[in-house]
């Protein structure tokens, strides 16, 4: 495995000028960054030994080299889900070849569905911490001390620092910015209304098909992540609205300038 990152990342590094050292993980809801990113060099995920493709509806392949609030950035154009088939090793390749091109914050986004009570279609939740209910983690099996602990903490998965910022950043700009902890399942199915309510009673405030193992192994190679949530649909058991992947593409869609704003500016202040 170690083999393949360095080789991938040594790729990079021979396409690349200026490696940054923050990333973005851009999921539903944070597409339309691209667009905020200058002096953009595109890079296929075809093209990039190792990498996976990306075969999901909505969510092209490209990794992107730029400039965003004055930063240099990568940013992932579509994630690899788990629900697609990739393996947990698979899903965070990537993060593993940021890690190794020296990435020390990793922003990433996604689409979730809401069990707050107080949360409504279109709303922007922060992540202040996850609970992780895949099959698998991430880092099953060996353990490469070069890339982190065997046994990490996962106390501060998500950086208070970056919460607080985003906090004055929403204040100073006047976003309602929700809080909440991400509940993390397999997919592809969405929820039963009987699982959104176990997944509010157990602590959770969304709930999606990414973004967790993409963190447990940014933080076990030791970055600082900031994760955003965009509440696509509601769910609970007074909940009858039936979601579908398009109705989840149209609010996030919805929520994107919100967004796209908190985290350019975040981008730039970090
Ligand atoms: N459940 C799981 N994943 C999701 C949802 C949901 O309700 N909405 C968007 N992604």
């Amino acid at each position: 495995m170690l083999e393949k990152i360095k080789q991938t990342a040594d790729f990079l590094r021979s396409r690349v000028s200026d490696i940054p050292q923050t990333a973005i993980i851009l999921g539903t809801g944070l597409g339309d960054l691209v667009d905020h990113i200058s002096d953009k060099q595109f890079i296929p995920y075809k093209e990039i030994p190792n990498f996976p493709l990306s075969t999901v509806e909505g969510h092209s392949g490209n990794l992107i080299f730029g400039s965003l609030g004055g930063k240099l950035v990568m940013a992932m154009q579509g994630r690899f889900h788990y629900y697609e088939g990739y393996d947990m090793k698979q899903v965070t390749f990537p993060v593993r070849v940021m890690q190794m091109l020296g990435v020390k914050t990793l922003f990433v986004s996604n689409a979730a569905g809401g069990m707050n009570k107080e949360f409504r279609v279109g709303d922007v939740m922060i992540i202040t911490d996850h609970i992780n209910l895949f099959p698998e983690n991430p880092l099953r099996g060996k353990n490469y001390n070069e890339l982190g602990p065997r046994f990490p903490a996962m106390t501060e998965a998500y950086s208070k620092e970056l919460v607080a910022l985003a906090d004055s950043i929403g204040n100073e700009k006047g976003l309602r910015l929700m809080h909440g902890v991400y509940v993390g399942t397999p997919g592809p199915t969405f929820e039963t209304p009987a699982e959104y309510e176990y997944f509010r009673v157990i602590g959770g405030d969304a709930v999606g098909m990414s973004t967790v193992p993409e963190v447990i192994v940014a933080n076990h190679g030791g970055m600082r992540v900031f994760g955003i949530s965009v509440i696509t649909d509601l769910g609970g058991k007074d909940i009858t609205e039936v979601p579908t992947h398009e109705e989840v593409q149209k609010a996030a869609v919805k929520a994107q300038p919100v967004v796209v704003e908190l985290i350019k500016e975040m981008v730039a202040r970090s």
